[in-house]
């Protein structure tokens, strides 16, 4: 990560301006046809918002040296950057290995959308390297999510990059919950790194967005065919809400990693968790992983409790998480595996799972929170 390329910009308006401007307009008109057939051609110059925007732009560069890559594009949501770039590289006839447990959003994408265009998906048990190298053969594209956002799982990504390239397939990773900051896929040989901006980027539950970083030559693929065509660019004003969560990035990560350490901890030693589901703990099977891959470990993580009734007892009972889907803003989350059904059969979670997310407030306060709830629960 380039911490200095989050903190600051070139001024976009002369004006040296310390914060860009919204450039929040949809149009960039010009004076001759060959200063328009100019900036079409070279794409340096904006000409219209769905394909380029000064305000997306500056976000869009910072994404790109947050992951250390040559270029980055940006997306209405994360599920609009990941269709992007599986309509870009995919068509009739290929097939994509997938490691599981997918983001639920781009199972959807998986096994709803692609199979209507004559793409077939093999899902492979992420944590299975030898299985899923075994599936690459004739494969057109790897997808793996590490760690995964539900049970925390991590993909051997040396191994499974190297087998990739081997084969000619393209590797696609969702790195959002390594945020570019805990994880830097591009590193380990992945081709394209994935984000919903969502989460960590906006860091305020303020913004739906999505990235994709990558190199040039592959992201000049997605701009002209993920972008142009399917047409989920980021809007200029969300644009602008994510380049300033981003100064606070680091800070945010560094305190949702603590937070989470030390709720984990504690939830470890607590007699009615049956398991904490949180790579950054030694007990963790994929700690090793975790150690090789990871530079931190963020807020996000689950844990198993008896059954569903205790899941849904325990839930209901915190004040200070509330129950919802998402994760990276500023506030605590908690999220029964029970009370979304399909991804809890799809993947066969036992039904006493609960992802909880640590937010911004302060440690003691959510353990008090998880304690009394806990005290709540059968
Ligand atoms: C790991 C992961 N990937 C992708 C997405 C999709 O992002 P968005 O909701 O911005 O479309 C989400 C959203 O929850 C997610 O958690």
């Amino acid at each position: 990560m380039d911490p200095i390329s989050l903190l600051h910009e070139p001024s976009l308006s002369g004006f040296g301006e310390v914060a860009p401007p919204v450039f929040q307009n949809s149009l960039f008109a010009f004076a001759t046809s060959a200063e328009f057939e100019a900036a079409m051609k070279s794409g340096e110059k904006p000409v219209y918002t769905r394909i380029s925007n000064p305000t997306v732009r500056a976000f869009e560069k910072k994404v790109a040296a947050l992951e250390g890559a040559e270029d980055a594009l940006a997306f209405a949501s994360g599920n609009a950057a990941m269709t992007a770039v599986l309509f870009t590289f995919l068509k009739s006839g290929d097939r994509v290995v997938a490691a599981t447990p997918v983001y639920a959003g781009t199972y959807g994408t998986l096994t709803k959308l692609l199979p209507k265009f004559g793409v077939g998906v093999d899902f492979v048990p992420g944590t299975d390297t030898a299985a899923l190298q075994a599936a690459l053969p004739g494969a057109r594209m790897l997808l793996l999510e590490s760690p995964t956002s539900y049970t925390f799982e991590l993909q051997d990504l040396d191994p499974l990059t190297k087998s990739a390239r081997e084969h000619g397939v393209l590797s696609v990773i969702d790195n959002t919950y390594g945020a570019g900051v805990y994880l830097r896929p591009l590193r380990f040989g992945v081709d394209l790194v994935v984000h919903s901006a969502t989460k960590y980027f906006s860091g305020h539950s303020d913004v739906v967005a999505g990235a994709v970083t990558g190199s040039k030559n592959l992201l000049d693929e997605v701009r002209s065919l993920g972008t142009v065509f399917l047409g989920a660019k980021l809007a200029p004003w969300e644009a602008w809400l994510l380049v300033r969560g981003l100064r606070t990035l680091q800070l945010r990560l560094q305190r949702h990693e603590a937070t989470a350490l030390e709720l984990a901890r504690y939830l470890d030693s607590h007699p009615k968790v049956k398991r904490v589901l949180h790579p950054g703990l030694s007990g963790h099977p994929q700690n090793g992983l975790a150690k090789k891959y990871l530079e931190g470990t963020g807020g996000l993580f689950s844990i198993e409790l008896k059954d569903e009734k205790a899941a849904r007892a325990f839930s209901d009972a915190l004040n200070l998480f509330a129950i919802g889907v998402s994760w990276g803003g500023h506030e605590s989350l908690v999220l029964p595996l029970a009370s979304q059904p399909r991804v809890r059969e799809a993947y066969g979670f036992p039904p006493g799972l609960v992802r909880l997310f640590a937010g911004l407030e302060p440690a003691e306060a959510l353990k008090q929170d998880l304690e009394q709830a806990l005290a709540a629960t059968a």
